[in-house]
């Protein structure tokens, strides 16, 4: 038998079907960015309804494509909350701009695993290389190592594996000590608590520290917090900070806090999930000021920097505690010892990762740091804008402070109203937004940060919210 080296993919799609696909699926993808407007943000369908149009069953043999890109036109699309509508006011809008969805197209066709430098320089270098300029972006010093995770939960759940490894060195043979108790702000986001809880620390390990009149965390009610564990034979290892609070982006004093994990001899890190985006303008650098001393922070790309999801930027000063923490080389994972050939595998739980440095890579490209700023910046001017206007029609009240690009506000009204405002808007498919309960009453959040939004856009949700609170 003699063998012969064939030439393409045998059991894959010819060159020429790839490209006529391909093609249809890029010109539709043009279309629907450009167009994204037309359609309602939120769909009309209720649980199942999709699940009861496709098949119970996998096909046993091949399908054209035709039909089933016309089935995700004909049922998937009328399912999909828009996120990447410009009207899309909800959580975090989040925006995947169209050098992100290139940039994640190729990573999909090259198909690479990061899990050590030799499984792919590419990767490794690039995203080295990305998180190095993202770095100085957000006015970090050199020292920071930078990787990237899917989300900002996983690069919490990092972090706080790395500071209580950094506080046992005995950790890796002996299992995690008892008394280990972690700091927060009583309006931390969920992840904080739930990577606690992951990691076994319990959630009534969890300090939830109070907040002062704008909803930042207080150093004094910290270091009491800290004080009285101590005297309780706890034992205090991490803090974490929040820049852009998701209830409503309060700025943590993040140097007041560096400095009592210092005196404490805490690790801190900082979650700047959303505000990171905020704190890359000049204007607003006091929002990261003391972030340059913290062990670790977090920022997405996916939320306010264009980038599809999923990507989160981790940023740690102290690669050595992540080693610590996540290291373990079997035999069929040992590779040279270069100090230039960085194995990602080491510093992390998951073994492999895709190429997401490549959509980050596009994106900080083709945009330039002026531009992304210049954006963020019109995100965060309108989100005033929009304040004042709420804050001048008397049906209304702005609940807290903006320094971002959300504005929580709620109608002067019981909390059923405000619920049956938000389901209203909801359902006319003009705009989306979520709710959040704050001082325990029901409020409304509407964020900005679709890179499609325009001005008009959001004058537009708020003329449709005051149109549906005039009905009710
Ligand atoms: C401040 C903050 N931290 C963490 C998260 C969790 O983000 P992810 O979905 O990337 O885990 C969010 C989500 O909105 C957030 O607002």
């Amino acid at each position: 038998m003699s063998a012969s080296t064939p030439s393409g993919r045998p059991n894959d799609m010819s060159p020429e079907e790839f490209r006529r696909h391909g093609y249809q699926i890029v010109d539709w993808i043009a279309g629907y960015l450009h167009d994204t407007r037309d359609y309602p943000v939120a769909p009309a369908v209720q649980p199942g309804e999709l699940t009861d149009a496709l098949p119970r069953s996998a096909p046993n043999g091949p399908e054209p494509m035709e039909r089933i890109l016309e089935d995700f036109k004909t049922l998937v699309v009328p399912a999909l909350n828009h996120w990447n509508h410009p009207r899309f006011h909800g959580y975090f809008s989040v925006s995947a701009s169209g050098a992100g969805i290139l940039g994640e197209l190729l990573s999909a066709a090259v198909n690479v695993n990061g899990m050590l430098w030799h499984t792919c320089p590419a990767a490794v270098e690039v995203e080295q290389v990305v998180m190095g300029w993202l770095r100085q972006w957000l006015g970090l010093p050199e020292v920071f190592f930078g990787m990237i995770h899917d989300t900002a939960s996983t690069s919490t759940l990092h972090a706080i594996g790395a500071a209580r490894a950094a506080s046992d060195a005995g950790l890796r043979e002996r299992g995690a000590a008892q008394g280990l108790v972690l700091y927060t702000s009583a309006h931390a986001h969920s992840s904080v608590e739930k990577d606690a809880m992951a990691l076994g620390l319990g959630r009534e390990n969890v300090r939830k520290i109070g907040v002062d009149a704008e909803y930042r965390m207080s150093p004094t009610l910290l270091e009491a917090a800290i004080a009285k564990d101590r005297q309780e034979g706890k034992r205090p290892f991490c803090v974490v900070s929040t820049v852009g609070t998701t209830s409503v982006t309060s700025v943590d004093p993040v140097a007041e806090i560096q400095d009592v994990a210092d005196r404490e001899g805490l690790w801190h890190h900082v979650d700047a999930a959303y505000g990171g985006g905020a704190a890359m303008l000049d204007e607003n650098r006091w929002m990261l000021a003391g972030a340059e001393r913290a062990d670790s922070l977090v920022f997405n790309p996916h939320k306010w920097l264009f980038v599809p999801i999923d990507c989160s930027a981790f940023f740690c000063r102290r690669p050595e505690a992540l080693k610590l923490a996540y290291s373990l080389v079997p035999p069929y994972l040992s590779s040279q010892d270069n100090p230039r050939a960085v194995n990602l595998m080491d510093y992390r739980i998951p073994l492999g990762s895709r190429f997401r440095a490549l959509k980050l890579w596009f994106v900080m490209r083709s945009f330039g740091r002026d531009k992304v700023c210049a954006v963020i910046r019109s995100h965060i001017a309108w989100a005033r804008e929009l304040a004042a206007e709420i804050a001048a029609d008397p049906r209304f009240e702005v609940v807290a402070p903006a320094p971002m690009s959300l504005v929580c506000f709620r109608l002067r009204g019981t909390d059923d109203d405000n619920r049956l405002l938000l389901e209203r808007l909801n359902e006319s498919g003009t705009a989306f937004t979520s709710g959040n309960v704050l001082d325990g009453r029901f409020v409304l959040r509407i964020a900005i940060g679709n890179i499609g939004t325009t001005r008009e856009d959001v004058l537009a949700t708020w003329e449709k919210i005051r149109e549906i609170a005039a009905g009710l």
